[in-house]
């Protein structure tokens, strides 16, 4: 089946072809426009969306050589995301489907992330651990089929990438921050500040990051233009790491899987990929880090988890709404 997917939760607008599972293309455009603004103006993101869509969608057929007529499905974003930015690519696939009398698959944001590890490894063993790490999400996933999976936990309130975010703001640098923490990191020391692991001795699978932002606002303002900021984000990057690979690995290991995966845009963090991977060597346990492409908000994965699926699931009638929010295990 040849599924053309649409994502547009956030502030990317991206258009794949999907054909039995198989990407051929993957478009994807970014909004610049919010660096300005030191986060993402919802508004902003529905106007570039408007913008974006019909010439990514024009892209991504051409790239994957496949006209609209080879087309038997669509599939798109229906939530969690900005009510805007979703309204804008599922009425594109509304539009799509009546036009070309296709079915539609309405897929959850956040699970598509879960699933694509699976992406390029169709050969990973059910039951697995997924760490779903993004600006706007932090939880830790039991992944037991494409059709089924646990939310093992979540951040209680700053996903990760917020805590990136924030930090770097503190420090001056740009939005989004985790790039440039990640990036000064590299010439810092991690002991140098002891910053606090939120909930890393908690039983639980949740996180908590807002601490961290506050201990590092303390810090600066105590060292009153002394701190060294390559130590700071070395430090701060090294509590976020450390929570998220230990509770990770706890979940790998009271749920006896044999793999896990990380997806979201903080799973570009060097330092993260790095631990997780000598973690799971440690263990023996096959760890898939997506090519970033596919970490990232992209319509790849929706149309990946739509054709996983489609044998199990009935299109959706067209009438669907889009869900800002909310995610529960299936
Ligand atoms: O998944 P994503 O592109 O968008 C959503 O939030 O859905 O993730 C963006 C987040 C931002 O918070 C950004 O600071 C973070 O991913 N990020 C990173 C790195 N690259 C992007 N965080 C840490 N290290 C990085 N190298
Ligand atoms: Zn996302």
């Amino acid at each position: 089946m040849t599924i053309l997917a649409i994502e547009t939760s956030c502030d990317d607008t991206s258009v794949a072809v999907v054909r039995d599972r198989e990407v051929l293309s993957n478009v994807i455009s970014s909004q610049p426009i919010h660096n300005d603004w030191g986060g993402i103006v919802p508004e902003l993101a529905s106007r570039e969306h408007v913008r974006a869509i019909g010439p990514i969608t024009h892209a991504a057929l051409a790239q994957a050589g496949v006209g609209i007529e080879d087309v038997q499905a669509i599939a798109v974003t229906s939530g969690p995301g900005l009510a805007g930015s979703l309204l804008v690519g599922t009425h594109v696939a509304k539009g799509l489907a009546l036009r070309h009398q296709l079915p539609v698959y309405p897929v959850h944001h956040i699970e598509a992330h879960v699933y694509s590890g699976y992406l390029e490894h169709s050969d990973l063993p059910f039951p697995s651990i997924a760490l779903v790490v993004s600006g706007g999400h932090t939880s830790i996933f039991l992944v037991r089929s494409y059709e089924h999976f646990e939310i093992l936990g979540s951040t209680r309130d700053d996903a990760a990438g917020e805590a990136f975010d924030k930090i770097s703001k503190l420090l001056g640098l740009g939005y989004p921050g985790g790039p440039h923490i990640d990036r000064l990191a590299r010439d810092g020391d991690p002991e140098a500040i002891a910053f606090p692991r939120g909930l890393l001795r908690d039983d639980s699978f949740d996180f908590s990051f807002s601490g961290l932002k506050t201990a590092v606002r303390y810090y600066l303002r105590d060292a009153a233009g002394a701190a060294r900021i390559e130590d700071v984000c070395a430090s701060a990057q090294r509590a976020i790491v450390e929570v998220l690979v230990t509770k990770t690995m706890r979940a790998a290991e009271q749920f006896n899987v044999g793999a896990l995966s990380i997806a979201g845009g903080v799973s570009a963090n060097s330092e993260l990929r790095a631990t997780m991977q000598s973690e799971c060597d440690r263990r023996g346990l096959t760890f898939v880090a997506p090519r970033m492409d596919y970490c990232v908000d992209n319509a790849a994965m929706i149309g990946f988890l739509a054709a996983a699926r489609a044998g199990a699931a009935a299109p959706s009638a067209l009438d669907f709404m889009v869900n800002p929010k909310a995610l529960r295990a299936r």
